[in-house]
């Protein structure tokens, strides 16, 4: 069931299929959010040819953002959304980026075991059918020491943190923000 509403359906309340309307409503609010992963990514200083891959991607803003200021990266986006993703890929190719998209459940993820250098998620995990098999699959997928960094509002990820380690609020925030971010690490 996913963790902030009862209905069953990992559609976002019908926003998942309207993917324009999405985008038009994270971008006034979410900003700040997807400023503070690329800047997060981009200090981590992963080397060319890392792949980095962003988990519910929606229409791929994190993506969008990164691709053209990390050329050297392969960077990815998955999402359970058909729209999304085709909204993602068509927004990435006006824009001549080679950011790459693809529908995928992050229970069933496209990857092969301990391929992947970073994996990035924002605001998705609240939305996901079983968020500790989620986890558990982004985990199958970092190379040992990689990290996957999970962006969602704090309540939920207190409860899912488990072991893992939990970031909240962000390090840098102010208390009452409500994004914080776990953190997995790859074995
Ligand atoms: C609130 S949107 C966030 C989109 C984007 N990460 C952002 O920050 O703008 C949540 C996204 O998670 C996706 N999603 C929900 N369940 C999923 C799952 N099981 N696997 C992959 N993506 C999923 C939805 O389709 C939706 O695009």
């Amino acid at each position: 069931m996913p963790l902030l509403h009862g209905h069953g359906r990992n559609d976002m309340y019908g926003l998942a299929q309207h993917p324009h309307h999405y985008e038009r409503f994270a971008a006034r609010l979410a900003r700040p959010m997807y400023r503070r992963i690329v800047a997060d990514v981009m200090a981590l200083g992963l080397p060319d040819g890392a792949t980095v891959v962003d988990v519910g991607t929606g229409p791929g803003i994190v993506p969008r953002m990164l691709a053209p200021l990390a050329p050297g990266l392969r960077v990815r986006g998955v999402d359970l959304s058909p729209e999304m993703v085709a909204r993602a890929t068509e927004a990435a190719r006006k824009l001549a980026l080679a950011a790459e998209f693809e529908v995928a459940d992050v229970e069933h993820l496209p990857f092969a075991d301990a391929s992947l250098d970073l994996v990035v998620s924002s605001i998705s995990l609240h939305h996901w059918a079983r968020p500790e098999a989620g986890l558990h699959e982004v985990s199958r997928v970092l190379k040992p020491g990689a990290q996957a960094w999970i962006y969602d509002v704090r309540p939920v990820l207190r409860r899912v943190a488990g072991e893992h380690r939990l970031e909240s609020p962000l390090p840098g925030t102010p208390w009452f923000n409500p994004i914080g971010r776990l953190i997995l690490v790859g074995s």
